[in-house]
């Protein structure tokens, strides 16, 4: 069984799949974690080195490795994972448990703001520009992140409540 956990930057896909992990005792798989592991760099490095194309490249090549292994797994992706080429569709067939994890402009600005060092699509992006930025990002990538067959909303929830769902 393959859980996977997708949503915008921000929304907690690592956290809880940390959570989920721990309660269930099965394996996580942070995609952006194996990228760097394989690739031998940092995200960051990967965007400012080799550019965006390559990194999107990459990505679907590890999303599509890790989702051919059958051994129990929750996996989460990065924020931009199912919004490229067919990846969502690869993602949907590969298990029935996807869940999205659905929070407000707001509370993405919110938590972003303080955690843009790590993320090359914002790290660049002044503050006071950032939820516009997020609003129109969401709006664009909700086509995907909507097909998941489970959607969870985040805003004002604990971790161990959305883990719990
Ligand atoms: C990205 C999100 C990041 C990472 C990369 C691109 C995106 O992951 O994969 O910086 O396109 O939204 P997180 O969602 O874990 O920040």
């Amino acid at each position: 069984m393959t859980v996977i956990l997708i949503g915008y930057m921000g929304s907690g896909k690592s956290a809880i799949g940390k959570k989920i992990a721990k309660k269930s005792k099965i394996n996580l798989v942070d995609l952006d974690d194996y990228i760097e592991e394989n690739e031998g760099m940092s995200i960051t490095e990967i965007f400012e080195k080799k550019g965006e194309v390559y990194f999107r490249k990459k990505e679907r090549e590890y999303l599509k490795q890790l989702l051919e292994t059958e051994t129990n797994k929750i996996v989460s992706l990065g924020g931009g994972t199912p919004c490229y080429g067919d990846n969502m569709e690869m993602i949907l067939k590969a298990t029935p448990y996807v869940f999205y994890l659905k929070a407000s402009v707001d509370t993405l600005y919110k938590r972003l703001k303080k955690r843009k060092d790590q993320r090359p699509l914002i790290k660049n992006i002044d503050n006071a520009d950032l939820s516009e930025f997020i609003r129109k990002h969401l709006f664009e990538r909700n086509f995907y992140y909507m097909q998941s067959h489970h959607i969870v909303n985040v805003d004002g929830k604990s971790r161990k409540k959305i883990a719990k769902k």
